[in-house]
């Protein structure tokens, strides 16, 4: 039996394969805008377990899945078996008789590798607290409609080393750009990943001084300063106070520089609301992007 195409993580995929799938969602979205949507997953089921809350990977995936002609299944973890102790593995086991695809979100990376250890049809990661593979995808698409290749360009991460940072630093690595982290020494990005960035020949900087992280940088994001499940909310925006994106940051970058940042937000906190809802952002096709680039993911590993 062929082993099936997971989607776990940006540097578990090759760079070649990573453009393909890109390129995959970029003409899914062509077509589906020309009104001549491909439907590749016809009779293809899709289930997703989500362990924490989410709206647009849920309803991007599902949307993702009916464009292209398959269905899914939603889970709410608690709502399972799952929640009540049954293992990773049997669950992966079962629903690989049902289904042709896995999706979860949890905020334990252990039961996204177990779920991929046991099950026989693809997983994906749909973020975990360790990494957020497919909003990475919808990011370098964006960023590509509106300034070409990225390969050689410059982002700026500004905020926590969470696992949005630890998906840019695949990124960069993968899609060959140069990544400027600025983060508060009190919320590092784990050095494991910088090690296997530097291991790599990734460009990837560290900094805690987000002005000059932010000088020439074709493209600023960040993320809020308190997530799902975080802890300790008044010291960690103590912490990232010094790294909120502001117009005076944006002049700093390149003149046609943009601003993404993954959703949900918090104006005024990690981003200015002149930022976020003016003319440099590009966070709405930012968002209509995890359509495309997921639909891409799961045409790749369905096919
Ligand atoms: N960016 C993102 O993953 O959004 P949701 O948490 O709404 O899915």
């Amino acid at each position: 039996m062929t082993a099936p195409k997971h989607f776990l993580d940006l540097n578990d995929v090759s760079a070649d394969t990573l453009r393909s799938i890109l390129d995959l969602g970029v003409r899914l979205k062509a077509a589906q805008k020309l009104g001549k949507a491909d439907r590749p997953l016809v009779g293809k089921t899709l289930a997703m377990i989500f362990e924490k809350p989410s709206t647009r990977t849920r309803v991007s995936f599902e949307v993702g899945m009916k464009q292209l002609g398959g269905d899914v299944v939603i889970m709410d973890g608690q709502g399972t078996q799952l929640g009540r102790g049954e293992s990773v593995a049997d669950t992966a086991r079962v629903l690989s008789r049902y289904v042709d695809a896995i999706m979860i979100r949890t905020d334990d990376p252990q039961k996204l590798l177990d779920l991929a250890k046991y099950a026989t049809v693809p997983v994906i990661n749909g973020l975990t607290d360790d990494s957020h593979p497919c909003q990475l995808m919808a990011d370098v698409m964006t960023f590509e409609e509106h300034q070409g290749p990225i390969k050689g360009k410059k982002v700026t991460w500004c905020g926590d080393g969470n696992n949005m940072a630890v998906s840019f630093v695949h990124a960069a690595q993968r899609f060959g750009f140069s990544l400027s982290l600025a983060v508060p020494k009190e919320l590092p990005v784990p050095q494991k990943v910088l090690d296997w960035a530097a291991g790599e020949g990734a460009d990837v900087t560290l900094t805690h001084d987000a002005d000059e992280a932010c000088k020439d940088a074709n493209l600023i994001v960040t993320d809020c300063w308190v997530s799902m499940g975080d802890k300790d909310a008044e010291q960690r925006c103590e912490y990232l106070e010094p790294f909120q994106v502001d117009a005076r940051r944006m002049a700093l970058a390149h003149e046609n520089a943009i601003f993404m940042h993954c959703l949900p937000a918090h104006r005024d906190e990690e981003v200015t609301t002149d930022v976020i809802d003016g003319s440099q952002s590009v966070i709405w096709d930012e968002v209509e992007n995890r359509l495309h680039a997921q639909k891409g993911v799961l045409a790749w590993c369905m096919s």
